[in-house]
């Protein structure tokens, strides 16, 4: 969830190493589960994708080693992960199965989505140009779920579907990518403040957060942006090789405007919740104090090559570190599977100012 976020010059580096294969996944349904969250349905980045970029012509992907050296039989599933991802341990904590990339799904002729379904798609971002064409934008995957949400009428009836997805928790990661490609665009010294820019966003995330009322979602997971300064790419690019304050900046401002947005939100709709995790302040926990917190690297990448294993991203050729646990960051965007362990598991028990206004074992037993 937290932490950095994703791939964008990515596809630069990594052009002349990636085979673009497409491989189909195919799943099985699990039952639904008689908890008080029937499903889970993920928006967002590669944060939380869990496959769908295999099935996109983009270079924004994952499914290839050394991604998924940690996975249940070390599969690169598309995961910009060693193992498991946020979403991933976010379904663990309910009972449920991790929901399935979107695009695999809808491929069946009888897609089941009764399960949740994940939309996630590497390079996303709130806005329309981020990454344009090489990832299921936000706009695209809320397209998705009002196609899955038709869908649902049609097999569930009316009422039923609108009381199935009332009850299901809608998670949500984006904006790291957004505030990433802002912060490589910025001269740290010479720009003026980041809020025009984090308000802009803003103003598209409200409507985008609005439509997915509209859809019918009122328990929201909203997993707000990671200090995604410190993510070893952005840290590379300094000569002092620190956290880019202007990325960081953005960050804390842009989940401070999500924060008052939900907020808003939620005081005009009383049927809607939401639990807001503060990335930004529980991943700079890890990195300033990373031996309290069980980590023995915060800066470098565990996996890349060059400088802190953060010029190039994780690739089949690239070196990567003997103990996984250790580190804070898998590849020079993106968490290991240790931290999106230990950051869900502060949302999902975790109190204020980290999560709030509830956690997101309150917002489920709702
Ligand atoms: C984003 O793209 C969609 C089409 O995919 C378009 O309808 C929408 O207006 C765009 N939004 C913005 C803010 O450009
Ligand atoms: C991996 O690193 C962590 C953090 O420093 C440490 O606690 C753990 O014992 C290490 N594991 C191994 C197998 O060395």
């Amino acid at each position: 969830m937290a932490a950095a976020a994703v791939a964008s010059s990515f596809q630069l580096s990594m052009a002349a190493v990636i085979a673009l294969v497409m491989v189909a996944a195919t799943f099985s349904a699990a039952p639904v589960a008689a908890g008080p969250v029937p499903a889970i349905y993920v928006l967002g980045d590669s944060l939380a994708d869990v496959g769908n970029n295999n099935h996109l012509v983009t270079l924004l992907r994952a499914d290839f080693a050394h991604n998924g050296i940690d996975y249940p039989g070390h599969k690169a599933t598309g995961r910009f992960s060693n193992g498991k991802n946020s979403v991933d341990f976010l379904a663990d904590s309910l009972g449920l199965a991790s929901p399935p990339p979107y695009l695999a799904v809808a491929k069946n002729s009888n897609a089941n989505y009764a399960n949740g379904v994940n939309f996630a798609s590497g390079g996303a971002g709130v806005s329309n140009a981020t990454n344009k064409d090489q990832c299921l934008s936000f706009d695209k995957q809320l397209d998705y779920l009002s196609s899955v949400s038709a869908s649902l009428a049609q097999s569930l009836g009316q009422s039923q579907a609108a009381t199935h997805l009332a009850k299901s928790l809608f998670a949500i990661t984006i904006g790291s990518n957004d505030i990433i490609h802002y912060a490589k665009s910025s001269s740290s010294s010479s720009d003026p403040s980041p809020q025009p820019f984090v308000d802009s966003l803003a103003q598209t995330l409200s409507a985008q957060l609005q439509r997915l009322y509209d859809m019918g979602a009122r328990k929201l997971v909203f997993l707000g942006v990671g200090p995604v300064g410190c993510c070893p790419s952005l840290r590379e690019l300094s000569s002092t090789k620190d956290c880019s304050a202007v990325a960081n900046d953005a960050a804390v401002r842009y989940n401070a405007a999500a924060a008052s947005l939900l907020g808003a939100m939620a005081a005009k709709h009383a049927d809607m919740s939401y639990a807001l995790f503060d990335s930004s302040a529980a991943l700079l926990r890890f990195i300033d104090s990373p031996a309290a917190n069980g980590f023995a690297e915060a800066k470098a990448a565990c996996c890349g090559l060059g400088d802190m294993n953060a010029k190039i991203g994780c690739t089949p050729l690239s070196l990567y570190c003997a103990n996984r646990t250790g580190y804070v960051f898998w590849d020079f965007y993106h968490p290991t599977e240790a931290t999106a362990r230990k950051l869900t598991a502060m949302a999902f028990d975790g109190s204020a100012p980290l999560i709030s206004p509830m956690n997101i074992r309150q917002l489920s037993a709702l």
